[in-house]
């Protein structure tokens, strides 16, 4: 089948794949979850076609910032790298007051299921924004979310070259708070695509900050979580 064909499809079947995953998310936040129940269902969330949820990420190294980032108790998250809407599935149940994330490729129609992730007690607000992080228009909107209180976490996982990443740390670490954190997926030096590069950073960045490491195993191709302690 032509993508042009799936595309339809995918288009067609959109109506029932809404309402499928929005009856699946008010089924999720029936009661009250763990954060492991949290962090599995953003690797995969019971949703499909234009409104699949998931996350390609390993479960050990996602838990372990999931619970770094628990532990802070954060009101403002932010997050470079939406993708598909599994971190950020997290994230919205971890802030008390706002996740923005942001993406090159528009959400489209998936906005509203992101803005309904925060469970129905939370005050949390989501927010996407649809833009080139490296954009000096699009720094000053980010920047506008959050001009009454700082960021108390930074999850940078857009762009993977090494320049992207290095760009995304320093245009954006001034927002988190002291105190606050930032981490960094696929730090591992091992990569499938030669475009993810995050290690090159990261390896200079290390020394210079407090920095920790969570990594499933040493062998692992691909993926690895580098946190700092701001
Ligand atoms: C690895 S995915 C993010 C995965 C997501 N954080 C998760 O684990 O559920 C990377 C995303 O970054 C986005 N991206 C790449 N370069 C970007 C840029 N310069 N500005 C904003 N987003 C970018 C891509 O479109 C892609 O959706």
């Amino acid at each position: 089948m032509s993508n042009q064909l799936r595309e339809i499809g995918r288009r067609l079947r959109a109506p029932f794949n809404r309402a499928a995953a929005f009856r699946e998310l008010e089924k999720f936040h029936a009661r009250p979850r763990e954060l492991e129940s949290i962090v599995d269902a953003a690797i995969k969330f019971p949703s499909e076609g234009l409104f699949r949820v998931e996350s390609i990420q390993q479960r050990s190294e996602i838990q372990a910032l999931a619970r770094a980032v628990a532990a802070i108790k954060p009101r403002n998250i932010l997050e470079i790298g939406t993708a598909r809407g599994g971190t950020l599935f997290i994230w919205a149940h971890l802030a008390s007051r706002k996740v923005v994330s942001c993406d090159i490729e528009d959400p489209g129609i998936r906005r509203p299921l992101y803005e309904a992730f925060p469970p129905p007690e939370s005050q949390c607000k989501v927010v996407h924004l649809h833009g080139n992080s490296h954009e000096a228009a699009f720094r000053s909107r980010v920047e506008r979310e959050f001009t009454t209180e700082p960021v108390d976490f930074l999850f940078i996982d857009g762009d993977h070259t090494e320049r992207g990443v290095e760009a995304d740390y320093n245009e954006y670490k001034h927002l988190v708070r002291p105190g606050g954190l930032i981490a960094f997926h696929d730090v591992i030096e091992k990569q499938a695509l030669p475009t993810n590069q995050v290690f090159y950073f990261w390896k200079r960045l290390k020394p210079q900050v407090n920095a920790e490491e969570f990594i499933d195993h040493p062998d692992q191709c691909g993926f690895g979580i580098g946190l700092v302690r701001v």
